[in-house]
């Protein structure tokens, strides 16, 4: 049976997660080869790291950043910053096609005329995680959240304004982009531990673009 619901559920290419929030699945698929090409220039540029929260903790998930606005976080808290702490560079250009694809996700979500500055890249290998958390470092949360899962499946955590709200868990699957805004901008998400596989073009691991404006 859950199989079958499973299928149901996939087959539909337009999923309503709330108000201000939907998720498009496969719609990244054709651009995949794409984007995969171009973050392989940029991780040479800026390559993946393990940051540390303000808590002392080094992050199971790897991140890097292209755009003028880099999210980064270190013992002194979380912040965007136009220069890579660990290049002392500025953060890569961010790439035609991740800024077309989202512009795209964001208008069919119906968000039109979204223009990131920012696109954070999340690099899971099983097993890493990504607690629950808010996306509020952006100036203005006018604009919504783009999000592009590329690579092993995971279950994306979605929940409500309060931490402790209810949470929803969804499979997302290479090709997926999630777009959460308006009402749902400041919903709590995270990704569960990242369970092992093999995927056919990014072997054991997940790759995410989340997209923002932030400044
Ligand atoms: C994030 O919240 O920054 C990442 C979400 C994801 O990896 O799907
Ligand atoms: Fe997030």
């Amino acid at each position: 049976m859950s199989d079958l619901f499973d299928k149901l559920a996939t087959s539909e290419p337009r999923e309503a997660l709330g108000e201000g929030a939907v998720l498009l699945r496969g719609y990244a698929l054709s651009e995949a080869p794409a984007l995969l090409s171009a973050l392989d220039q940029l991780v040479s540029q800026a390559p993946f790291r393990h940051m540390v929260t303000p808590g002392g903790y080094a992050m199971s998930v790897a991140m890097t950043n292209c755009g003028a606005a880099g999210w980064v976080t270190d013992r002194s808290g979380y912040r965007y910053d136009a220069i890579d702490p660990h290049t002392g560079r500025p953060w890569p250009v961010m790439p035609a096609c991740f800024a077309g694809l989202a512009t795209a996700a964001a208008e069919t979500a119906g968000y039109p005329g979204f223009d990131p500055d920012a696109c954070l890249i999340n690099r899971y290998a099983p097993g890493a995680r990504l607690s629950l958390h808010q996306d509020r470092n952006e100036l203005d949360l006018a604009h919504p959240i783009v999000s592009v899962s590329l690579g092993l499946p995971a279950t994306f955590q979605f929940g409500g304004m309060k931490r402790s709200d209810p949470v929803r868990r969804i499979g997302l699957r290479h090709g997926d982009v999630a777009v959460w805004g308006g009402p749902s901008r400041l919903r709590f998400h995270g990704v569960a531990e990242l369970k092992d596989g093999h995927h056919e073009v990014l072997g054991r691991q997940r790759i995410n673009l989340t997209f923002r404006v932030a400044f």
